[in-house]
């Protein structure tokens, strides 16, 4: 029997496109549905007043520190204003640098320039996620580093002991960006338990999905003080809900990042599903993993921990740049939608980060310094290597067993195709 490959005009494995990228979107229903209506019958759509405020943000916000483990978690408008607020927070500004992974979304590297302070680029390992060894490089190397975010990428724990042994080393502040892994954990704690603060998005392509949206969380009952006066014109509307803690009391200057009520309600019910979106993803990519593996030529990204992958996101490694270039447009014409890991570009590829354009004048926050390096190709060697080779599924919950054995007959044809590209892409059995 001979299969043409599908980019060869054979005919593709799937006609129907995969169920799409939209985790939490993707099981929106009647829970959804009411408690957004609730709040509109209610007239109060905002959290601080209104004819009949409901509290759902606040539930929201008790209800996820709870289930993060952490002691405090405050609603926001996005992941980048949590990023921003957490900076805040924690006093980075002018005159400070910021260590981010040289593979994470533009967000992580923007929010540090929002903040005022400028970021540094750490390079990562097989995992994708930053390598933690740099961290003591990059502090070394510079006093001005004063934190460091470590982001957990789709799915995928980072090494959270490693990190935050290297920070308590070098004195440095520790931001998760759990933006893209929501739910899941390193050795049995959640990610975002771990650091001084960390960050969540409900964007639409998150495990938990407001549409927009984010999440501060903490332990530290000043540093939640501060998120919430950043987040709120510097005020702290509700501290007597917070009896016994620690208040500074001292306002500040701030934003308005505050969530809304309706945001807050739809939040509230996502959370509900976490645990049910989580164990279907992890269900899909362990049948997909188990039906490719061995497959000569296609490797995975170290897991950290794979008790605690999110199951978002199925990344395989080819050998080489070109040749993952080319398994990647196989797939999507056998009608399996994959797409290269950010371009195969680390963060600092991006043109204006290499520019170190901003919006301000005189280049702040970059004029802080006089001395500040140029970022170059090459900063980062190992992302460089890694991320053109990596090609990712998405994987949601609606994902049924169907769609990933198609995601597996796919991958080995496109592997099959490949090894014998020769033949014009006949697979012969
Ligand atoms: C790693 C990472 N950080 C931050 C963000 C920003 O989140 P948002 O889009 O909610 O601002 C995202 C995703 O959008 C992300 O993937």
């Amino acid at each position: 029997m001979t299969t043409k490959l599908a980019i060869y005009g054979g005919t593709p494995v799937r006609n129907r496109p995969l169920p799409l990228p939209f985790p939490g979107a993707s099981v929106y229903g009647e829970e959804e549905k009411r408690a957004a209506l609730d709040v509109i019958g209610r007239q109060s759509p905002f959290r601080y007043y209104g004819a009949d405020v409901a509290g759902k943000t606040k539930q929201f916000e008790i209800a996820f520190s709870e289930r993060i483990g952490c002691g405090y978690a405050l609603g926001v408008t996005s992941g980048t204003a949590a990023l921003v607020v957490a900076l805040k927070s924690l006093g980075i500004g002018p005159g400070d640098k910021v260590i981010v992974p040289a593979n994470t979304f533009i967000a992580t590297a923007n929010a540090v320039v929002m903040a005022g302070a400028v970021p540094v680029f750490a390079d990562i390992d097989d995992s994708l996620n930053i390598n933690p060894n740099e961290i003591g490089r990059l502090a070394e190397a510079d006093p001005s580093v004063k934190a460091v975010i470590a982001v957990p990428i789709l799915g995928n724990p980072c090494e959270m002991d490693k990190v935050m042994e290297q920070a308590a080393k070098h004195k440095l502040k520790v931001i998760e960006d759990v933006a893209q892994s929501c739910g899941s954990r390193y050795k049995g704690m959640h990610s975002g338990a771990f650091g001084d603060m960390a960050c969540f998005s409900l964007q639409m392509n998150k495990i938990i999905t407001t549409g927009d949206g984010g999440i501060v969380v903490t332990n530290q009952a000043e540093l939640y003080e501060r998120a919430v006066r950043y987040h709120d014109q510097g005020f702290f509307r509700d501290k007597e809900l917070f009896e016994g803690m620690a208040v500074a009391d001292v306002p500040f200057a701030g934003q308005n990042f505050r969530m809304s009520e309706i945001n807050g309600a739809i939040a509230l019910e996502q959370l509900k599903k976490l645990d049910g979106i989580i164990a279907a993803m992890r269900a899909i990519k362990r049948r997909i993993k188990d039906g490719i593996r061995g497959v000569q030529g296609i490797a995975f990204r170290k897991i950290n921990d794979e008790e605690g992958d999110a199951g978002n996101a199925l990344v395989m490694m080819l050998p080489d740049a070109q040749i993952a270039s080319r398994f990647h447009d196989v797939l999507n014409a056998e009608g399996i939608t994959a797409s290269v890991l950010y371009e195969g570009r680390p963060v600092y590829m991006h043109e204006h980060v290499m520019q170190r354009r901003t919006a301000d004048r005189d280049g702040f926050p970059f004029n802080f310094f006089t001395d500040f390096p140029s970022y170059k190709v090459g900063m980062c060697p190992d992302a460089e290597q890694l991320l053109p080779r990596c090609i990712a599924i998405s994987l949601s919950p609606v994902f049924q067993e169907s769609d990933a054995d198609d995601v597996i007959k796919g991958i080995l044809k496109a592997a099959e195709g490949l090894l014998s590209e020769g033949d014009q892409g006949q697979v012969h059995h």
